[in-house]
């Protein structure tokens, strides 16, 4: 392998730019050449690469997002459309290809080297980001970290509000369909109560599980009657809708007219800025197995920030001189994510549990 290149896709996540960077270092340390290919799948198609040395990507470490711009490209959905990236790709001679993403972005990575469609020798590897962390068996993605930094420290903020006004606080976070930034954040924030896509609850038991924590707060004896919760965006419940109806039930369960809740949604906000000293090392850890892979002939696997002991033997290769990372087959994680994503895999099950046992504490 003489060429590889590097592409970044799916929603951006601070630390990124630490795995484009020691891949590319890597790279050229091995005598590769490494192409950065510029706004994801999308970029690919139109064939908008840039060769990249130590030069180019000496201080982007620091930097949120992705030096290389990132796309969502629903064209890489068509056979056809994978079939011209792979001919862009073969044009230029890049036999290997590292691809920085969420689960859309590795199931593209997977569909682009399927040897059923692929008559090139292309080789894939995948590295999870996504501040989501919603990718199985990776322990963390890159961006996680940062993203969990930056609601603590938006909630030490609200809080100090809350704190003074004695109010209630819902404050959104992201996470589609994966809870983890909610359940994390809350823990670290020391919230009141946590609302997130995994417990399968309907309206009424979302409302009443904030009312309930309002109520509480209510009977405290000392001053301070701060509630703070926190909810995943995929809590399906609007939160404007949420805020009225906890009002309207806080109002007939203590008689008072005068407890009000307000509403923060973080949004975006959760995704940039300068990653973590965490997410600067996961990402090029990650990085470094990466190219190590590539160089090792591996192909269709995807990084993991998890030690090889903890996946099944048959899904997993040894990172070499990584102990924390692994090499694990992609289509065996993006499995596991589907049926994490589906609430139907034991780990969904073990957090319900543990979450419907510290639910009660939070309140408390
Ligand atoms: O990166 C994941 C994510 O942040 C989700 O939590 C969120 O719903 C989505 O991306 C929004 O992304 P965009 O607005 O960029 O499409």
């Amino acid at each position: 392998m003489r060429r590889i290149a590097i592409l970044t896709s799916g929603g951006d996540a601070p630390g990124m730019n630490a795995a484009v960077r020691a891949a590319t270092l890597l790279g050229v340390g091995k005598g590769l050449e490494v192409f950065g290919v510029q706004r994801g799948y999308q970029g690919l198609l139109d064939d908008e690469l840039i060769e990249l040395g130590p030069r180019d990507v000496g201080a982007i470490i620091r930097d949120g997002g992705t030096m290389l711009g990132s796309a969502r490209c629903l064209d890489f959905h068509e056979a056809a459309r994978r079939d011209d990236a792979r001919r862009v790709l073969a044009a230029r001679g890049i036999e290997g290809l590292i691809v920085i993403g969420g689960n859309g972005s590795l199931t593209g990575l997977l569909a682009l080297t399927d040897p059923a469609e692929c008559d090139i020798p292309l080789k894939g590897i995948g590295i999870p980001a996504s501040i989501d962390n919603d990718l199985a068996i990776t322990r963390l993605a890159i961006g996680v970290d940062t993203a969990i930094n930056t609601i603590v420290e938006a909630c030490d903020k609200i809080s100090d509000t809350a704190s003074a006004h004695d109010r209630t606080f819902i404050v959104e976070v992201m996470g589609r369909r994966c809870g983890y930034l909610a359940m994390t954040s809350a823990i670290a924030s020391a919230a009141n109560a946590v609302l997130f896509p995994e417990m399968d609850k309907s309206d009424d038991e979302v409302v009443e599980t904030v009312v309930r924590a309002v109520v509480r707060a209510q009977q405290r004896t000392e001053r301070n009657k701060r509630v703070l919760v926190i909810k995943a965006e995929g809590v399906d419940i609007p939160i404007e809708r949420l805020k009225a109806r906890v009002d309207e039930r806080v109002r007939e369960e203590t008689g008072r007219t005068n407890i009000e809740t307000r509403v923060t949604v973080l949004g975006h906000v959760v995704r940039g800025g300068r990653p973590s000293a965490l997410d600067r090392m996961i990402g090029s850890r990650l990085a470094n197995a990466a190219v190590g892979g590539l160089l090792e002939g591996h192909s269709r696997m995807m990084t993991a920030w998890t030690p090889p002991s903890a996946v099944p033997t048959e899904h997993v290769k040894k990172a070499r001189s990584d102990p924390q990372v692994s090499l694990v087959d992609l289509e065996y994680t993006l499995r596991e994510t589907k049926a994490m994503l589906e609430g139907t895999s034991n780990f969904v099950k073990w957090r319900q549990k543990v979450f419907a046992e510290i639910e009660e504490v939070l309140s408390l």
